[in-house]
């Protein structure tokens, strides 16, 4: 955390001066990439803007949400996982996911999204398997998640099962 504060309060500092080995985040590889400027990272800092994180959730057509609440569920989420491209001493928030927890048996992720500009690239791949691996690493071995029709087959891909053994997810909405 110290070194992305670093690298991104100094704007005499340049990300790709920087060895990333002093990233508190994970580096990724980029399916295809074509641009040597550009880098890109995978951290759990929870210091994110909301209205970048807001810009980013537009750019897929998901429906807004009051962003005092989006704050708290970012507060009380177990884990918080964000995807930065960053160019020279820039960073753009271009993924996100996070998961709630009862910090011993269960967690189920939430809000998984990739920038359009960044799809298909692994990146969404890569971001689910560090969110696996984040959580394994607190014991946690129950990871479910609730998947938009069309993407059912991204997170099958991925281990994920559809019902098991016939369970079935079930919800309840105020009238
Ligand atoms: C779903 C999403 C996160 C995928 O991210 P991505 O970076 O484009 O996915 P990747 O490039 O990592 O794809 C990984 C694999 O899944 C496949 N895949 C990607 N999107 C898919 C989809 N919608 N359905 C089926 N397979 C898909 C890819 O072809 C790739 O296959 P491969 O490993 O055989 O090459 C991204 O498309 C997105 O943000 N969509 C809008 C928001 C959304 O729907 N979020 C999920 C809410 S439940």
């Amino acid at each position: 955390m110290v070194f992305w504060k670093r690298l991104f309060s100094n704007p005499s500092d340049s990300a790709t001066s920087a060895p990333t080995s002093q990233f508190n985040g994970e580096l990724l590889d980029v399916k295809g990439e074509t641009d040597s400027q550009r880098r890109i990272f995978l951290s759990t800092e929870r210091d994110i803007d909301l209205y970048e994180l807001e810009e980013l959730c537009d750019a897929v057509g998901w429906a807004r949400r009051p962003l005092r609440k989006v704050k708290r569920a970012l507060t009380y989420s177990f884990l918080v996982v964000s995807m930065w491209e960053v160019k020279g001493n820039r960073r753009r928030l271009v993924g996100f996911a996070r998961a709630t927890s009862d910090h011993a048996f269960n967690a189920t992720v939430w809000d998984v999204v990739v920038h359009p500009s960044c799809q298909n690239k692994g990146l969404g791949k890569a971001l689910i398997k560090y969110m696996i691996r984040q959580l394994r690493n607190e014991d946690i071995s129950n990871i479910t998640l609730f998947a938009d029709p069309q993407v059912v087959d991204f997170y099958r891909r991925l281990g994920f099962v559809l019902d098991p053994e016939g369970i079935k997810g079930m919800f309840w909405y105020p009238d």
